[in-house]
């Protein structure tokens, strides 16, 4: 363990490093026998501390929230050392692992964690009930969400080229690209009778229930668990939109823990590579096993029967909400350089290009599902 100074100057021990991501700086540290976990922004203080007062908000506002999302000890700013100015906050260390940690661990039991997963998905329902309703149109909120995140798709250059090409394959399937999908989503009666059935739309949530945002002390007594980490970049939204962000782990983590690769001749120089996708997932057997029982499904199928949704149209709100939780990902995780693996070409890394064809087999899936039995 290293000694350093603490924000507040303080002497206190570096247990654990968390994260450091271009953002953020995030570590446990224990002082005078206290294990709190300190995030310091890199770049941006002003975001960590509309993230602190979100907490704060979410906390008064909601009962089921002051239980489970986990408050902020101290903040300010860093008076001393390499980090002079940089805000931080504390927070009390929740003892145990994230659930996509769980869902990592060779030795959890698959029947532990589908009991975690049927613990956990119905709290984060009542969790986004509970959240304050406010006026608006879901139509427009969805509308706007959806166009605006592919119109920041569309000023990539390397993604307009997918965007624009029709048609690209995946994994062996044609299909179609996301623009006309989305036009096709949009324009489907059921996204106008939204409207008509009550508000669907709140301005204080969390939005971000992704399985790293959802601390589990012991995964064989679930209901313990805790939330960090609220979406502070999205105001109002669809209330489900958090739970949406729970059913999305399974390609956050692929993506953010870099387990995959892609196989496409798309990026040869001097071929006129065609749009053909193979997605390789890198993470070991057992591991991928563990993801696919808990979150395959929904992928696939566009997301029908999700245990606990309680009516069809929550069911498609919650599968709009899903669309926009995978395109969003590409924008926040955009990544111009293509990493190629080893002396290969045609074997490729980029988190934009893997969200974004999950974006799209799921939205391809989506759209049949909206052809079918619900419009
Ligand atoms: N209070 C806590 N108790 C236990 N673990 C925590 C706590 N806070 C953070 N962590 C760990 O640190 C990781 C990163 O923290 P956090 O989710 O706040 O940052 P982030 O996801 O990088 O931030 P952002 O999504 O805002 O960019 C979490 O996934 C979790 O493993
Ligand atoms: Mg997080």
């Amino acid at each position: 363990m290293i000694s350093m100074a603490r924000p507040d100057g303080s002497a206190s021990k570096i247990v654990r490093i968390f994260k450091n991501s271009a953002s953020y700086l995030i570590y446990l540290a224990e002082c005078e026998g206290e294990l709190s976990v300190c995030k310091i922004a890199h770049l941006d203080g002003a975001k960590l501390d509309r993230e602190i007062a979100r907490i704060e908000a979410l906390r008064e506002a909601y009962p089921g929230f002051k239980r489970r999302l986990v408050g902020v000890e101290r903040a300010g700013k860093i008076s001393t050392g390499e980090f002079t100015g940089k805000h931080y906050y504390l927070s009390k260390y929740v003892r145990g692992e994230t659930f996509s940690h769980w869902i990592q661990s060779p030795t959890t039991e698959i029947g532990s964690l589908r009991n975690a997963y049927n613990t956990i998905l119905p709290v984060l329902f009542d969790l986004s009930s509970t959240q304050r309703p406010c006026e608006g149109s879901w139509k427009t909120y969805i509308a706007t969400m959806l166009r605006e995140e592919l119109s920041k798709l569309e000023s990539k250059p390397m993604l307009r080229r997918i965007l624009s090409s029709g048609e690209i394959v995946v994994d062996g399937t044609a299909l179609r690209s996301l623009p006309k999908l989305v036009d096709e989503l949009l324009s489907n009666d059921v996204v106008m009778t939204i409207d008509t059935l009550g508000r669907a739309l709140s301005d204080l949530g969390h939005w971000n229930f992704h399985g790293d945002n959802v601390v589990v002390p012991d995964i064989l007594n679930p209901s313990e668990f805790k939330v960090i980490d609220p979406d502070v970049s999205i105001v109002t939204s669809d209330p489900l939109f958090g739970v949406a962000r729970f059913l999305y782990t399974y390609s956050h983590d692929t993506a953010d823990y870099r387990q995959y690769y892609i196989h496409t001749r798309a990026y040869v120089p001097f071929e006129a590579g065609r749009f053909e996708f193979e997605i390789r997932r890198l993470w070991p057997e057992v591991v991928a096993r563990n993801y696919e029982d808990l979150f395959g499904r929904s992928l696939q199928l566009g997301l029908p029967g999700i245990k606990g949704v309680p009516d069809e149209l929550a069911q498609v709100r919650l599968a709009y909400c899903y669309l926009c939780c995978l395109i969003r990902g590409v924008n926040a995780n955009f990544e111009d350089r293509l990493e190629f693996e080893g002396d290969r070409l045609d074997l490729i890394r980029n988190k934009s290009i893997f969200l974004l064809l999950a974006a799209t087999k799921f939205a391809n899936a989506l759209a049949r599902n909206m052809s079918g039995s619900i419009s």
